[in-house]
């Protein structure tokens, strides 16, 4: 049996709870991982004076893969984002984030199934601010043609592999003519080489009002770093909030697997969190290491206990806590 290294980052808030229910359904498959302890986040910031211990790059770079725990960052001042450290440290370049309707979680809109596909390089999270003079500060949007063709081919190969009908490129280039005109560009160049995708493009706000409207005129969504930030926890918002939807950040040589949905300080402690966002980005982790039947066997879970009335978290609706919830996925197995 294959033992598979995966560096474990807690992170902050919500994060060690959320993570230690990872480990333990994970386990209960059966999959031999050595999980490889590491840091970042406040915590670490508090502790070592950095957000992102170089040893946490190195881990990652050595093992290829790590399951990461939301990580804090300070609003308006402080330290720099940990997670924007990490993905341009090591290059993780696209943000893939599956987006579906949960049976057994009632919603205003049923059958959704899109998936986000965010640039994560770029874009206005490039963190160069200055004061140009007192009173006004300038924050610059970097696009290059390399990460939006980048982004844009790997939007395009997900579709084609994973039997997607069509990308849609989401933009506000009548505003922003030079930066998200070029994004459209190398989309367009990108989908004229895979015909067999349909490709259209939308505005943002329209794409928000849109999804709003029915989320299910849409497949693959394409965006820019910003946007796509934005547009993940709309659309998490569609299926039943942040404690359901998983994401991948991936690269050429490496992959972190982790949540859309952030520390959660305001339930941090309380047994309360929900941990399927979690499981499903490891279900997501599960078939990058090539075990797709331990992958299959904790999305039945979730589906089971979920669909058939089981405990559940309160932002669910439920009363259960994170503890109890686990147990229950852990019988279903
Ligand atoms: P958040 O996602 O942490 O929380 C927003 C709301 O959703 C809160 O009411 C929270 O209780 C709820 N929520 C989130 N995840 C949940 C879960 N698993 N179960 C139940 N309820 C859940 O977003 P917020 O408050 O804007 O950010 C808090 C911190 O997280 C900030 O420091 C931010 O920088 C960081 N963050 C980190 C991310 C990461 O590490 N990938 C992503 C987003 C935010």
């Amino acid at each position: 049996m294959t033992c598979h290294a995966v560096v474990l980052i807690p992170g902050d808030g919500i994060g060690p709870e959320v993570v230690e229910a990872v480990v333990r359904v994970v386990n209960a498959t059966g999959v031999a991982i050595d999980w490889r302890r590491a840091e970042a986040g406040a915590a670490a910031a508090a502790r070592n004076g950095t957000a992102l211990p170089e040893s946490t790059i190195d881990a990652v770079r050595a093992a290829g893969v790590a399951f990461k725990g939301p990580t804090a960052t300070p609003i308006g001042g402080g330290f720099a984002s940990a997670n924007v450290a990490l993905r341009r440290a090591l290059d993780l370049y696209a943000n893939l984030r599956p987006v579906r309707s949960q049976e057994g979680v009632p919603t205003r809109y049923q059958d959704v199934d899109l998936v986000v596909v965010r640039e994560n390089t770029e874009d206005l999270y490039s963190g160069i601010e200055h004061i140009v003079v007192p009173g006004v500060v300038e924050s610059l949007k970097i696009i290059t043609e390399r990460a939006s063709t980048r982004i844009a081919e790997f939007a395009f190969a997900y579709a084609e592999r994973e039997g997607r009908q069509r990308v849609t490129a989401v933009h506000k280039a009548n505003i922003m003519k030079m930066s998200d005109g070029l994004f459209l560009d190398c989309c367009r160049r990108v989908a004229r080489a895979h015909p067999a995708i349909a490709y259209d493009e939308i505005i943002v706000d329209a794409c928000c009002m849109r999804l709003v409207e029915n989320p299910r005129r849409f497949d693959v969504l394409l965006l820019e770093n910003l946007y796509g930030d934005i547009v993940s926890d709309l659309c998490a918002g569609l299926v039943g909030g942040l404690g359901l939807v998983p994401g991948a950040n991936l690269g050429d040589t490496c992959a972190v697997f982790e949540a859309v949905h952030g520390s959660a300080p305001d339930i941090a402690g309380k047994g309360a969190a929900n941990p399927t966002a979690c499981l499903r980005s490891a279900s997501l982790m599960l078939r990058h290491l090539r075990e797709p039947e331990a992958a299959l066997r904790i999305d039945r879970a979730i589906d089971r206990v979920l669909a058939g009335g089981g405990p559940r978290t309160p932002d669910l609706g439920g009363d259960a806590t994170t503890t109890r919830y686990v147990d229950a996925l852990i019988a279903a197995l």
